[in-house]
């Protein structure tokens, strides 16, 4: 979903760089519009490196300059595309303008041209605050259906004490998340999460490893993030970017990856084993690269730890626990198997040799199997929508559990 962040020429305009990373911590795109006033106080720079995009700051008149919009008609596009503006800090200046359709650059002009609703924190003066100029002007818009965050009371940057402070940027996160009906059902969830493949080093320039690219595994942690969940992704070797608002580990072998799991799995409420651990290791690591005369090189090979084995051993109430297997034949009885030897709470199994499931691929086909033996196969669909369907369940059972008087 897309937002559009207005920035005001106040004090707390710097605070609008906080409120844009915490707007993206839950998925959101973040198309930061500054008026002239705002760029006394920070610099579009800063907002363009944070959001990824290129700052609006054109002011229709301006001097005679070009506004640096892509076309004259941008302000429509922009209020057509966003699902939500908020201004964060709204100076009384900005909200007079609101309230009387002034419409005089490419924020205001953003106001009066958007169908998105519109909510506005503002931050001034407490003697602005309280004028009654200011107070018509907010009834105004509250009527109008603006929705206004009441600024905190405290000490003001011009030196006196009353209502006039930005309010906390969560509770102006909490409220663009509540417009745009984000879910947040994860928020009580600690989620660990593991992705990628580990390597097994045989001497110091080759290893063993598998065809993962960890894109399941980033899925979940982003999406277990959008909904809400504080997220550890304990990440293998990938060329995929970390998503926004979570933590990463990054570990490279078995033992490393095990080492990460096991230190996130007292604080965590879900783990989600996503990994493709690599099975084997070289029984021995040699110092020096082996050389190739060395013939008749024949590698003596021994079984790793099962992570999500031990993980399950470990599992305290709190815990639901869920596994992947990717299968090349007999997927469902093998899944079954494991989820029942792992003792998992669920399992999700692919057949890796189908077209559009499996490594490296930005869609999966899964099935999810169940102890019990129940099964649930899913659509191909986006490793984004799988990851949400996997956590859907995870919560139903998570209900199921304390339905039944436990965690
Ligand atoms: N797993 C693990 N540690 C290992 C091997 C696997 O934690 N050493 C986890 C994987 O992350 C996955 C689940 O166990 O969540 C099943 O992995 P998979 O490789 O399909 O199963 P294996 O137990 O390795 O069995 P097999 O290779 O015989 O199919």
């Amino acid at each position: 979903m897309r937002v559009a962040l207005g920035v005001t020429g106040g004090i707390a305009a710097y605070k609008a760089a906080e409120l844009l990373r915490t707007l993206q911590d839950r998925g959101l795109d973040i198309q930061v519009v500054m008026t002239a006033g705002a760029r006394n106080f920070v610099t579009p720079l800063t907002f363009a490196a944070l959001s990824g995009h290129k700052v609006i700051t054109g002011t229709f008149g301006e001097g005679g300059k070009e506004p640096n919009v892509e076309s004259a008609i941008e302000h429509i596009a922009v209020a057509q595309s966003i699902d939500a503006l908020v201004i964060a800090p709204a100076t009384a200046n900005v909200i007079a303008k609101m309230a009387h359709g002034v419409a005089d650059d490419f924020l205001t002009t953003l106001c009066l041209a958007t169908k998105a609703p519109i909510i506005i924190a503002p931050a001034m003066n407490v003697n602005m605050w309280e004028n009654a100029a200011t107070k018509q002007n907010l009834k105004t818009l509250r009527a109008r259906g603006v929705r206004v965050l009441d600024p905190d009371e405290g000490y003001l940057a011009c030196g006196m004490t009353g209502s006039g402070r930005l309010t906390s940027v969560e509770s102006i996160a909490q409220a663009v998340f509540e417009t745009l009906n984000l879910r947040d059902d994860l928020r009580n969830e600690t989620i660990l999460v593991s992705a990628g493949p580990t390597e097994e080093p045989l001497d110091p320039v080759r290893y063993i490893t598998n065809r993962s690219s960890g894109k399941m595994g980033y899925a979940l942690a982003e999406a277990s993030r959008r909904r809400g969940a504080s997220v550890t992704l304990v990440s293998g070797p990938t060329r995929l970017a970390a998503p926004a608002g979570i933590t990463v580990e990054n570990v490279r072998t078995t033992a490393e990856m095990r080492g990460a799991m096991l230190r996130g799995l007292d604080r965590a409420t879900m783990v989600l084993m996503a990994a493709a651990v690599v099975d084997f290791a070289p029984a021995r690591v040699e110092a020096e690269k082996i050389k190739k005369s060395e013939s008749g090189l024949r590698l003596e090979l021994q079984p790793t730890p099962d992570i999500l084995a031990e993980i399950s051993h470990r599992r305290k109430p709190q815990h639901l626990i869920v596994g992947f297997a990717a299968e090349t034949s007999h997927l469902l009885e093998n899944a079954a198997v494991k989820a029942r030897a792992k003792g998992l709470d669920m399992i999700v199994a692919n057949d890796v040799t189908q077209e559009g499931a499996g490594f490296d691929s930005d869609t999966n086909i899964v099935t999810l199997v169940f102890p019990d033996g129940q099964v649930k196969p899913l659509e191909k669909m986006s490793k984004l929508d799988v990851a949400n369907a996997v956590l859907d369940e995870a919560l139903a059972l998570r209900s199921k559990r304390v339905a039944a008087g436990g965690k």
